[in-house]
């Protein structure tokens, strides 16, 4: 959560702070602000709300000035507000901060005893106060942000200011991330993540946990917070800055779902063995040994990462053969789950730093478990705790809700399973060489998915607006399927949603129903076809507004459902990449007819930092 960003070089700051804000700001967006060395002092403009609130306050008051550090906040201490806004200042030092102070009460006091004047309920405010205090005591500033960091417990990820030293930025990092950005022309740059740094550089160090940098104009330095020299080559980012535009779509999160055929090519890229039927398998760092040597798989994720872990169950269940469990990574921890010699955790999220799933797979390591991970963001926290990462190769995702990262996260479920499957002797050649053929045309089905249905969901979300309540029904893979329709549904136009084992609904949500509340059923052409076309016709026997998701040509369903929506016929293990895109284009449209904030919907931010 919240997003910083930096500058320092020999152009105006504020611009590209605040372009820099505008690609991180799905990090949150309660309040933005920066601080930039001005000709006398640091000046700072803070603004409630979106971004453009401060390109308002810029505009009104611009900031002159070559050297800047910006931030983009999702409220954790303290409600939204301009005084509990970042950059916070103390004295000549300015801060802004990703993460959370755990022992913000404890310093609090002391600051307060010391007689620190603290204006605004926020922890950041608390560092701003400990480095000033440092420089009073005669520091540097980089010896000051030593010091200081030596008294807080949490995650973090700073950049500092002093007037007193007007050409450096000091940032450090725990936890929280944080990317420096080298530039070519005499400039250097650090943010939250990659897409900020894009347009300017593509050649970027990563800071790991306990490390700090000192970044000028023509130098970026990196130590330890103990001050031992840190030698790292920079990697470079093949991610093109158009990525991260909207190339034309009215929201990232349409633009996002309509890339998912090139997300999926980018992810099946030197991983499909056309020629063998198998799949190449070297990042998932296991030998065939150590594939026949696993006994259980736990998979860890949460949100929509946790519904495409959901479909890797169906998967290695099937597949592999190999008993697997799933866990809700806030649940896992500190719940003293038992791990077992012979388990292999996998840990399945987009960012690559979700607090939760990160914590949940460090206890799983800490009881010896090996720790394989499914990541989309290179180099994140997850990745760099794992023994290895079979990242997705989605590229960025903006749009909060998770759309494109989803369907390939499942792709690589479905690698993963296919490539154990084979070493297990638990999957046939002819099914694993079905399977890598039905991948490999997926792209180009799922395309012709996305056009061929996009009017006639547009023109559903336009009839169902209204509805207050939806059901989404679905059995075996069609389930995580149901459980995702629901949760993009709620996330970005706030309408009330469940998903259900269509099974359940028997057992109590059957109550629910009644000739107002429009109910998806997934019923594709698969093993459980005919069980899933009972359970449309006892929602339609209760007056419920049925709409099929059903494979083409299916008469049964279109007898029966009130609209149908149809996706081609594939391999039972391929049908979630087909079925989910109507249900996230629905999602979509239901947002944009009701006018919400689809790319930034209310209370939620991408990266969730926090417990
Ligand atoms: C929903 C969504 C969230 C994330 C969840 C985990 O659209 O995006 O539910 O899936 O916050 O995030 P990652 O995958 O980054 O661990």
């Amino acid at each position: 959560m919240c997003g910083i960003v930096g500058y320092v070089g020999g152009t105006a700051s504020a611009p590209i702070l605040v372009d820099g804000l505008r690609r991180l700001e799905y990090r949150g967006y309660d309040s933005a602000g920066l601080a930039v060395h001005g000709p006398k002092s640091i000046e700072v403009r803070r603004a409630v709300g979106k971004l453009r609130n401060l390109e308002t306050a810029l505009s009104e008051r611009p900031l002159q000035g070559n050297v800047g550090i910006g931030h983009t906040r999702w409220a954790t201490h303290g409600r939204p507000s301009e005084v509990n806004a970042h950059p916070h200042v103390a004295g000549p030092v300015a801060v802004v901060h990703n993460g959370i102070i755990e022992n913000h009460l404890e310093l609090r006091k002391r600051l307060v005893e010391a007689g620190c004047k603290i204006a605004s309920d926020t922890d950041t405010e608390l560092v701003a106060h400990l480095v000033h205090l440092e420089v009073e005591r005669g520091k540097d500033l980089e010896s000051a942000v030593r010091a200081a960091l030596g008294e807080v417990q949490g995650a973090y990820a700073i950049a500092v200011l002093s007037s007193l030293e007007p050409h450096r930025i000091v940032v450090a990092k725990s936890s929280s991330p944080l990317v420096v950005g080298l530039g070519d022309e005499g400039e250097n740059f650090c943010a939250s993540d990659i897409p900020a740094l894009l347009p300017y550089t593509k050649k970027m160090l990563f800071l790991e946990d306990g490390e700090m940098a000192v970044l000028e104009a023509s130098s970026v330095r990196v130590t330890t917070l103990e001050g031992k020299v840190v030698e790292r080559a920079p990697r470079v980012i093949d991610w093109s800055p158009v990525m991260a535009e909207k190339a034309g779509y009215k929201h990232f999160m349409l633009k996002e779902i309509f890339e998912q055929p090139r997300a999926l090519e980018d992810t099946f890229r030197g991983r499909l063995d056309r020629e063998s039927g198998d799949i190449h398998g070297h990042e998932i760092g296991l030998s065939d040994d150590d594939a026949r040597a696993i006994r259980r798989v736990v998979l860890l994720a949460c949100g929509t990462s946790h519904h495409a872990a959901l479909t890797g169950r169906y998967f290695l269940e099937s597949l592999a053969k190999i008993p697997t469990t799933i866990e809700i990574a806030s649940e896992f921890r500190g719940r003293d789950a038992v791990i077992c010699e012979g388990d292999l955790v996998i840990a399945v999220s987009q960012s690559g730093e979700t607090l939760d799933t990160l914590v949940a797979a460090k206890e799983a390591k800490a009881k010896g478990a090996k720790i394989l991970s499914i990541v989309n963001v290179i180099d994140s926290a997850i990745p760099r705790m794992s023994d290895a990462t079979f990242y997705t190769h989605a590229g960025p995702e903006i749009g909060v809700a998770s759309t494109k990262c989803f369907s390939t996260q499942v792709a690589n479920m479905l690698m993963f399973a296919i490539w154990l499957g084979r070493r297990r002797d638990a999957l046939s050649a002819d099914k694993a060489a079905e399977l890598v053929e039905g991948l490999a045309r997926l792209p180009q089905m799922m395309a012709d998915v996305l056009t061929g249905t996009r009017q006639l969901v547009a023109n559903l979300a336009r009839r169902y607006v209204e509805a207050r309540d939806v059901l989404f029904l679905g059995r075996g893979l069609s389930f995580p399927i149901a459980l995702e329709g629901a949760l993009k549904l709620k996330e970005i136009s706030y309408v009330h949603a469940e998903g259900y084992a269509a099974g359940e609904m028997k057992h109590g949500p059957i109550a629910l129903i009644d000739n107002r509340v429009p109910v998806f059923v997934l019923l594709p052409k698969d093993s459980h076809h005919e069980r899933s076309l009972s359970n449309l016709q006892e929602a339609k026997a209760r007056e419920a507004i049925v709409i099929g998701i059903a494979t083409e040509g299916d008469e049964e369903a279109r007898a029966v459902s009130d609209d149908l929506v149809e996706v081609p016929d594939v391999a039972e293990e391929l049908t979630p990449f087909l079925t989910v895109l109507p249900l996230q284009l629905y999602a979509y449209y239901v947002a944009d007819f009701k006018g919400t904030d689809v790319d930034q919907p209310r209370n939620l931010a991408k990266t969730v930092t926090v417990e």
